[in-house]
């Protein structure tokens, strides 16, 4: 069965009690929930790792993977250095969406630059929880 892939980054199992300022009080679990509820006819999949490592080892599985429809991807702030991370994205056939639930180009200058903007189809930045929707509909509207 086809599916999407939701990957999340480093610090983003802390959803919920980290900086609820900028993150929101929901919780990983809450969002994929509302999630699924939402796309209750697409097999949504979803993997969190703090490493870089496990990341790169989920985008080659994933990325290699016909069923794989593409990948909904908060690389958190690997996004704005991991050249490693951008390789394994630029390396798959699978489209990669970056999504931020933060206004990124709002906040600290170091999160202004995104290494692996060039080699996503596409960025969803600034909507919350709402991102992650809105990447799962770019891509089934791509696919
Ligand atoms: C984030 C933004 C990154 O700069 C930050 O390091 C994160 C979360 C976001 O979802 O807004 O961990 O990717």
């Amino acid at each position: 069965m086809k599916y999407i892939l939701i990957l999340n980054g480093p610090n983003l199992n802390l959803l919920g009690q980290r900086e609820p300022g900028i993150y929101g009080t929901e919780t990983l679990e809450t969002i994929l929930e509302g999630l699924r509820i939402r796309f209750a006819e697409i097999d949504l999949r979803h993997e969190q790792h703090n490493g870089e490592g496990e990341l790169i080892d989920t985008l080659h599985a994933a990325g290699f993977d016909p069923d794989c429809i593409g990948i909904v991807f908060n690389a958190g702030a690997y996004t704005h250095y991991s050249y490693a991370i951008a390789d394994a994205i630029a390396a798959i056939p699978a489209p990669v969406v970056e999504v931020h639930m933060s206004n990124v180009q709002a906040r600290e200058e170091f999160r202004h630059r995104s290494v692996i903007a060039p080699v996503c189809c596409g960025t969803v930045a600034g909507f919350g929880a709402d991102s992650y929707r809105l990447g799962i509909e770019a891509l089934l509207s791509r696919h």
